[in-house]
């Protein structure tokens, strides 16, 4: 087999057989294709696409090109969730709760922050003493005990996925429908579970912008789930505000504890009893999505899920104060207001710009040795349709010094656009979509 002519074929818009797929996939993991090469191949592939058929096959070599992990060990069905990520999106940490109080086993290996946007692991983290490098075996003895864990990547999952994903980030290849899905689909099916709900951002914070580009992206990701053998669905959700009102790690561990103790309901729960009940669904613990809406809404109010996320902690090494004293948690030197400077309407944000803004203080890394600050971020007070007044604080910055605060101020005054005409809220939950049909909803 000839890197030059795999490139060359791909260059000219040909189809890439099996073998050519297997072989730089290959390749990409083992390092013995070098870089330039594989990022000239990345170019052709953004360039000229992929079919369905080379999605599909690209995705199941990325998935084998490392370890799969087994989850047979585990009785009943284990769901996942996943999300192409976004800011303030803390949902696994109200769902993964929720829908293992309801009877459907949670085995979730989760992400740090990358970019703008926040990381599970980093969130739970905060808490003192969790840890979220836990051994395959104790992460499948932990799942069938409680129900369920959230830990990091085990062993060697998708490396093929580790080079590609480095390259493509600085070769101006992320946007590629074709790469985007396999990437995501290669970690989630080589992490094991048999049913997965994707939950594909939109927005000014999401990778896709548009609702119609979200749907695509959802569908091939959902194809080629279905297509190797998992039961796939997948919600499109907007990203064109942060989802919920805290960003930064405590700060939003400390919101789930709170949409889980039943003091705060909004679009983070909204979302999070979306996604839950279409787990349930496919882990057959509901006949339908109104039953498992039910469901979830009677483990949150009965205290099941807090009472869960409580276990968890425990199980995973944490001190489980916070789930009834929120100051358990790392408090900020600094707390002030970000007062908006005219009044008006807010008619939109921006996302990333607020997702960095977070990162810059401290609750994101911007290289892969730096530390974060669990402590650090800010609360929103409000959301895109909202009326405000000059000098009425936009959000409440936690920082760890005023000169981070000043940069964190100016930078929220900079991300909320305030015009004089009344606007629409946005829309939260956008389509769904599985193997047979496109709701929009
Ligand atoms: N997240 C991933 O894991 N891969 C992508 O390509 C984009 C987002
Ligand atoms: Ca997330």
């Amino acid at each position: 087999m000839n890197m030059v002519q795999i490139i060359e074929k791909k260059k000219l818009g040909m189809a890439l057989s099996s073998e050519e797929i297997d072989f730089f996939v290959k390749g990409a993991a083992d390092g013995s294709i070098p870089d330039y090469q594989l990022a000239a191949l990345l170019m052709a592939i953004r360039l000229n696409g992929m079919n369905r058929e080379e999605t599909k096959l690209l995705t199941l070599a990325m998935t084998h090109s490392g370890d799969v992990v087994d989850l047979s060990a585990i009785d009943g069905i284990p769901v996942d969730k996943h999300s192409t990520g976004g800011v303030g999106d803390t949902t696994t940490l109200v769902l993964a709760p929720l829908v293992a109080a309801c009877g459907v086993p949670v085995a979730k290996m989760s992400g740090r922050g990358l970019g703008h946007t926040g990381g599970t692991l980093d969130k739970l983290e905060s808490i003192e003493g969790f840890s979220v490098e836990l051994t395959e075996e104790t992460f499948l003895k932990q799942v069938q005990t409680i129900g369920c864990a959230v830990i990091g990547q085990t062993g060697n999952l998708a490396p093929a996925d580790k080079t590609l994903y480095a390259l493509r980030d600085v070769t101006s290849t992320v946007d590629s429908l074709p790469l985007i899905s396999s990437s995501i689909v290669s970690k989630k099916l080589a992490s094991g579970a048999k049913a997965i709900v994707l939950d594909v951002k939109t927005g000014a914070g999401a990778l896709m912008k548009t609702t119609e580009e979200s749907i695509e992206l959802a569908q091939t990701m959902v194809r080629i789930g279905c297509d190797a053998g998992r039961n796939m669905v997948a919600l499109v959700t907007d990203m064109g505000e942060p989802l919920g009102s805290h960003v930064g790690n405590a700060l939003e561990v400390k919101e789930a504890i709170d949409v889980l103790s039943g003091r705060v309901t909004g679009p983070l729960l909204t979302v999070a009893l979306e996604l839950g009940a279409r787990m349930l669904v496919l882990g057959g613990a509901a006949a339908d999505v109104p039953q498992g809406k039910q469901m979830m809404e009677n483990a949150l109010h009965s205290g099941a899920g807090l009472a869960k996320l409580r276990e968890m902690i425990i199980a995973q090494g944490g001190d489980p104060a916070c789930c009834d004293d929120l100051s358990a948690l790392p408090q900020a030197k600094v707390v002030c207001p970000a007062p908006a400077l005219c009044s008006g309407y807010i008619e939109r944000m921006d996302t990333v710009g607020l997702g960095n803004a977070a990162q810059a203080m401290g609750a994101g890394r911007k290289t892969k040795s730096d530390v974060i600050d669990p402590a650090v971020g800010f609360v929103l007070h409000h959301r895109i349709g909202d009326r405000v007044e000059a000098g009425e604080p936009l959000a409440t910055i936690h920082a760890k010094d005023d000169a981070s605060a000043q940069e964190a101020i100016a930078a929220i005054q900079g991300c909320i656009h305030i015009v004089p005409h009344e606007t629409a809220p946005c829309k939260l939950i956008h389509a769904f979509v599985d193997s047979e049909q496109v709701q929009r909803l």
